[in-house]
């Protein structure tokens, strides 16, 4: 049975926001002095609120609270650390109504642990953004970090009457952050010497913020879309090499145009070396995910068993032909057999000039040869970018041993294509004479 846990999304949201606004309001209220209304004490409230509710689920997840039993669904207790507890506990009292010294109500920031705690889940499991979201992170704790160190700095030079509040807190904001990127314009210096010795401290944590902006931001933006950075280095190899052994303009665009369809198209990714480490169930299930788009075009795939369709799908291979290709060749032993997902081909004939059918989306070809254990009887020519996707032999001589139906089906429409092809011939011939 699966572990009921709190920590689940939408209760990690409200925690981080609660927490956000205790970071920024109470810092703020303390330095500026500034009368707390009716909407900040609301605010409050509800965060202890929130916070003590929080604790509470904690410690009843962990089989903490005597008397009650764990939540409905839970087998096990879910481990809880004494300083977690300690710092949810700290968090959760309301300092700013208790007679004690105000920066005490600065231990409600314990609770951006939790934060930080969460950012970590969350950039885990969104693997796929989780360089994005290691940036969105790193500027958020930069802003709190500036709030803090202006509060700070407001703290230790006080608030000399020749401004207001605002341009205070603006003017604390600029000196935190021209301090923290080590720019240091001058306009504003400490005076005394706890002013002098903060200031350093702000300098020093300044330099080590600039040093991981430097050594990881270039990282994260260049790793932000890997797959694209991995397609410009094979498009730039590609390219020296062609223009190396003089590969002539025309096939060299061609191939790029290939690239850039491959690109667009799939994201230039290989799919089946992606998922070979799979198990064969799971496998399974990503074929014909994977391979759903042409499941639903193709009619022969229409109506038949489960069972069909995921033996097909395990096995078939995604290849894409530019137009002009020529995908078999009449007279040519087969080997395999394709399905059209995109795209339109021609069967033409060995000297290409007779058309004798434009297959599209849904339709097969290439059966015959593999049916009927004879050579290619007509070439297929990509009228346009082509998705095909391609079965192998071994596969299809399985596949028609396994189901009798899907061989008979095949047999039809190949024998009526046979047919066909032979009628077309001979009124040629006879139109020649
Ligand atoms: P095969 O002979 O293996 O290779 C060429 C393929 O072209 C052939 O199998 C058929 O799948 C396909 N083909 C041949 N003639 C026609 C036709 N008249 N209409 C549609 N497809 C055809």
């Amino acid at each position: 049975m699966r572990r009921k846990h709190p920590v689940n999304e939408k209760w990690s949201w409200v925690i981080a926001v609660c927490a956000t606004l205790s970071v920024v309001e109470i810092p703020t209220r303390l330095v500026l002095h500034y009368p707390p209304g009716l909407l900040l004490e609301c605010l409050d409230w509800l965060i202890t609120a929130v916070y003590v509710i929080d604790l509470l689920l904690h410690l009843r997840y962990a089989g903490w609270l005597p008397g009650i039993s764990l939540a409905r669904g839970q087998t096990m207790p879910v481990p809880y650390s004494k300083w977690w507890l300690i710092a949810d506990l700290l968090a959760a009292i309301p300092f700013r109504v208790l007679p004690v010294p105000a920066p005490l109500q600065l231990l409600r920031l314990l609770k951006l642990a939790r934060v930080g705690q969460t950012m970590h889940y969350w950039r885990q499991r969104a693997v796929q953004s989780a360089n994005f979201l290691r940036l969105l992170f790193f500027m958020y704790w930069l802003m709190l970090l500036t709030h803090c160190a202006a509060c700070g700095w407001l703290a230790l030079r006080g608030l000399p009457p020749e401004f207001d509040k605002t341009t205070h807190y603006v003017r604390a904001i600029y000196y935190s952050i021209t301090t923290l990127a080590t720019v240091g314009y001058g306009d504003i210096t400490p005076t005394t010497s706890p002013q002098m010795l903060y200031a350093m401290a702000l300098m020093i944590l300044g330099a080590g913020v600039y040093s991981y902006v430097i050594a990881n931001v270039a990282t994260i933006l260049a790793n932000i879309d890997p797959a694209k950075v991995r397609y410009r280095e094979m498009v730039e190899k590609l390219s020296a090499f062609m223009r190396y052994r003089n590969i002539p303009s025309d096939l060299q665009q061609r191939i790029l145009d290939y690239n850039a369809y491959l690109w667009e198209k799939r994201l230039g990714y290989d799919e089946s070396a992606a998922i070979a480490g799979l198990p064969p169930s799971l496998r399974a299930e990503v074929s014909m995910f994977l391979n759903r788009e042409i499941i639903e075009k193709v009619p022969l795939f229409k109506g038949a068993s489960e069972d069909f369709i995921r033996a097909v799908a395990m096995e078939m291979r995604p290849v894409i032909f530019t137009p002009g290709d020529y995908i078999m060749r009449a007279g040519e032993p087969g080997s395999e057999m394709y399905f059209i997902s995109r795209g339109r081909v021609e069967i033409v004939s060995a000297d290409g000039k007779t058309v004798y059918a434009t297959l599209g989306a849904g339709d097969f070809f290439g059966e015959m040869a593999l049916l009927f254990h004879q050579r290619r009887t007509a070439s297929a020519r990509a009228a346009e970018y082509c998705d095909l996707y391609m079965l192998e032999k071994g596969t299809f001589d399985n596949i028609l041993l396994r189901f009798p139906d899907f061989a008979s089906h095949l047999h039809t429409v190949a024998g009526k294509r046979q047919d066909g092809n032979t009628e077309m011939i001979r009124r040629a011939a006879i139109a020649k004479e």
